[in-house]
């Protein structure tokens, strides 16, 4: 994660949590709340976004949110988070979680810390849907908790900040 530093006492630089937080969405998920609704739940995008909006604001944080049903749409997103002040990315990629290389390697470059984000509990489900391109990148993953799950990685996104360099996961 690239962690925003002020000058401390004696000019050290004190790692800041991150502040400006970037929710991307891939395919398919501009219809939830009518897109089976039995696995996604009832509320639609719109009304996700709003509520994390109301939170960002009650945690102090920016929110920006994109959602694309195309791959290179959303690795051009993840790029511009590099230079847009992103400090911490959610990511629900949709079925691109268990395909996509491309998106995994724009993860990687940017080097954004970033959670993933699941709905539905990928690991009830098919089994080609047990297997993440991104999880091994993401700082943790929440899967399964429904749409509640977004909201929970921005109150974790709100006070994590990057281990020092060298110190493992
Ligand atoms: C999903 C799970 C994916 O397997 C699926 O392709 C989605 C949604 C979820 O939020 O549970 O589109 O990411």
């Amino acid at each position: 994660m690239r962690v925003r530093t002020d000058p401390g006492r004696c000019g050290a630089a004190i790692p800041q949590v991150a502040r400006s937080i970037l929710v991307i969405n891939g395919p398919n998920l501009n219809l939830l709340g009518s897109r089976e609704p039995a696995v996604y739940g009832r509320s639609t995008l719109a009304e996700i976004e709003r509520e994390l909006a109301q939170s960002a604001a009650r945690l102090g944080l920016t929110l920006q949110a994109f959602q694309s049903n195309h791959e290179g749409a959303l690795i051009d997103r993840v790029h511009a988070a590099r230079t847009d002040g992103t400090d911490f990315i959610i990511i629900n990629a949709g079925a691109l979680t268990h395909t996509s290389v491309a998106l995994r390697d724009a993860l990687a470059a940017v080097a954004i810390a970033f959670v993933e984000v699941h709905i539905s509990n990928v690991y009830r489900r098919e089994r080609f849907r047990h297997r993440s391109l991104l999880s091994d990148l993401a700082v943790g993953a929440i899967v399964g908790l429904g749409t509640a799950g977004y909201r929970l990685a921005l109150e974790f996104a709100a006070t994590y900040s990057a281990p020092p360099a060298g110190a493992g996961a």
